[in-house]
């Protein structure tokens, strides 16, 4: 049954369907910088319509499995070229319904656009290994098989990056799909998948499931007919579902929450050093688990340091991310905003000194969105909870340090371990930095965010399960291996 307005208001799609939700009931999404505005219904689903989804795929693993590769690669530089022709479009959809910036939003868009290729080009070169055996006439070789049923449970903050990340190589190495997107940006995993429909995806091979957590996100963890799970989302949720993933014997990828560290030695370039700060810390409001939220800085700089940052922060725009000069928009949500100002109010108890921001912005033009201001913090107590816990919003603090041992001691010393950035021009040290920081990502004179899709993207400690996503890696975590052994028959 199709549904009445694809506008408004979205079914699941499933089987190669739109089809509305068994419940017959929707949610809303708005946009975040101006909630009178409706940007979709969504359906509400239940455990019945995870069981659909579910047999859908289930029943498209074999036809799937059996296309060649190249077959699989053609229809994912089509969905390639279909969401590039929308990308403008989508990208400011995108800053509708997440409310990033128009530009990032574009940006992002395109960033699924590369993602596409980049797997469509991965799946066709080699898929295993030819090796020497103990037997002189074996034939001994490997090979990489699909796992079958993969459930893809993604976050709000890279709406479409990460759906295409996750959904592009579990489909080209062979899988089918069960995808259930954050509800708080719907529309963009419903953009995703269209693109894909129209490229001509068989029926099944991914099929979209909208609703909340508990109806949806946990019967897909919990049915032995999903071989595999990829989840990126909090970190309590993430253990949760590792649980149950563990119980039935399901693989399981994490990506989870992080703390990001960035040290800047008295060397270093400090206006550049400032503006990689900034931007990594404050851009898309600062709400990626990539995010800068510390910046760990030598004593001899730090007042220069800390004064020109305050001035950069200070001059930031805040407000409706489709107006070009916007540098910030909103908060996804009223409870993302309480967190920061509960974040800034407990880092002022704990004795930090609050340079900039710290509260919610509800002026003309901003009463109806959720606006924080940049918040900035000196003197920061790298054991206090702004100097330990992923906070989600435009908030960082300045941490002043004698020296690089103490600065990757205190670096090193959270739970997470997801990237980490150093500003200097001393190679020795930049080298000794990327040797001693344990994360799983390592920046010199760069930003902590950003994931390029051709390289491994994780972390280490709290911030991962020790699995990494997109280049080589997420064939690793896609695919099983098979050992080939073949003997001729004996002569008669
Ligand atoms: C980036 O830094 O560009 O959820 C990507 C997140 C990460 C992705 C970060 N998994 O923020």
């Amino acid at each position: 049954m199709a549904v009445a307005s694809k506008e408004k208001t979205w079914g699941n799609y499933i089987g190669g369907e739109w089809i509305p939700s068994e419940s017959g009931k929707t949610f809303e999404s708005r946009n975040p910088a101006n909630t009178n505005e409706l940007i979709g219904e969504f359906a509400s689903s239940t455990k019945a319509d995870v069981d659909t989804a579910i047999q859908a795929a289930s029943d498209a693993a074999a036809g799937w499995r059996d296309t060649t590769a190249i077959a699989r690669a053609a229809i994912l530089h089509k969905a390639a070229e279909i969401l590039a022709s929308r990308q403008a479009d989508v990208g400011r959809e995108l800053a509708r319904e997440e409310g990033k910036t128009l530009k990032e939003g574009i940006g992002e868009t395109g960033r699924a656009v590369q993602i596409l290729r980049y797997y469509a080009g991965d799946i066709q070169q080699p898929d295993g290994e030819h090796y020497p055996s103990a037997n002189p006439n074996t034939l001994l070789y490997t090979t990489r098989e699909p796992l079958g049923v993969v459930g893809v449970i993604t976050p709000w903050n890279f709406p479409i990056a990460i759906p295409a990340w996750k959904i592009a190589p579990a489909i080209a190495y062979g899988n089918t799909v069960v995808f259930k997107p954050a509800s708080a940006t719907p529309l963009l995993a419903a953009r995703f998948v269209e693109a894909l429909a129209d490229a001509g995806l068989p029926a099944g091979v991914v099929n979209l499931v909208t609703g909340s957590a508990s109806t949806v996100g946990d019967p897909l963890v919990e049915d032995d007919r999903v071989s595999a799970i990829s989840f990126t989302g909090s970190s309590e949720v993430g253990r949760k579902l590792a649980v149950t993933a563990a119980k039935r014997g399901a693989k399981i990828q994490l990506e989870l929450g992080g703390q990001n560290p960035a040290i800047v030695l008295a060397d270093a370039d400090m206006n550049h050093a400032i503006q990689h700060v900034m931007t990594g810390a404050m851009w898309s409001s600062g709400q990626k688990c990539t995010a800068t939220s510390r910046a760990i800085v030598h004593r001899s700089i730090v007042d220069e340091f800390t004064q020109k940052l305050l001035d950069k922060v200070k001059n930031l725009k805040v407000g409706d991310p489709l107006d070009e000069s916007t540098h910030i928009g909103p908060l996804i949500s009223a409870d993302a905003v309480a967190n920061v100002v509960a974040g800034a109010d407990r880092a002022k108890s704990d004795g930090s000194e609050l340079l900039a921001g710290g509260s919610r912005l509800t002026d003309a033009g901003r009463e109806h969105g959720y606006f924080v201001a940049p918040t900035l913090f000196a003197n920061v107590d790298p054991s206090s909870q702004l100097g330990q816990e992923e906070i989600f919003g435009p908030i960082m603090g300045v941490i002043p340090v004698d020296d690089m041992d103490e600065a990757i001691e205190i670096a090193n010393a959270v739970k997470y371990g997801l990237t980490a950035s150093i500003f200097t021009r001393d190679l020795g040290r930049a080298l000794e930095f990327a040797k001693k920081i344990q994360t799983g990502i390592v920046h010199v004179n760069s930003e902590t965010p950003g994931a390029e899709p051709q390289v491994p993207f994780g972390g280490y400690k709290g911030s991962s399960s020790y699995s990494r996503e997109q280049g080589k890696s997420a064939r690793d975590f896609y695919t099983q291996i098979k050992t080939v052994y073949i003997d001729p028959p004996p002569a008669s």
